[in-house]
């Protein structure tokens, strides 16, 4: 229990620090902070796999992963970027399709945040830079595109 209780205000606290989720009041924020899952990785461990399907988003507690993406199965990952702590990813399968759009695997040891896709909403359902984050991949430009003509006719 008292664990639980230390656990939650450091949560919490990851929470309050991360940018995207400056704006959002304090109940919404101690609510994920209750509900969310705390889970572990080890170097070169795939926390997303491409292609898979998913319904959970990820906030970086502790560590850096690496986000890379293949353009077909005979091609090398490209790389993407590194993301680091108070960072977020896995918010792309949540949003129409489940289908993740990259992989991400761990760089080193890594603690993340998990939250399923109920929470998300309530967490990032007014927030623009989480429900549209630029890419450059064409391939996810063209998914938001056909996702705004469908959700606009
Ligand atoms: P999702 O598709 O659910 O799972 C893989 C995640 O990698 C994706 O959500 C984004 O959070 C992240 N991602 C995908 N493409 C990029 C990119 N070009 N740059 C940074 N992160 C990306």
């Amino acid at each position: 229990m008292r664990t639980g209780l230390i656990k939650q205000s450091l949560y919490l606290e990851l929470l309050r620090s991360v940018p995207s989720f400056q704006s959002l009041p304090e109940d919404v924020l101690s609510k994920v902070a209750d509900v969310l899952e705390e889970t572990h990785y080890s170097e070169s461990e795939y926390i997303i796999r491409q292609g898979a399907t998913g319904d959970t988003f990820f906030i970086i507690s502790q560590g850096q992963v690496r986000v890379t993406r293949q353009k077909s199965t005979s091609e090398e990952p490209e790389f993407l970027t590194t993301l680091t702590r108070g960072e977020w990813f896995g918010e792309q399968a949540l949003k129409g399709e489940d289908v993740r759009t990259a992989s991400v695997t761990a760089l080193g040891r890594v603690t993340c945040l998990v939250v399923d896709r109920e929470s998300f909403m309530h967490l990032t359902g007014g927030l623009d830079d989480v429900n549209s984050k630029p890419y450059e991949s064409d391939d996810i430009k063209a998914k938001l595109e056909a996702e705004s003509v469908f959700f606009s006719c």
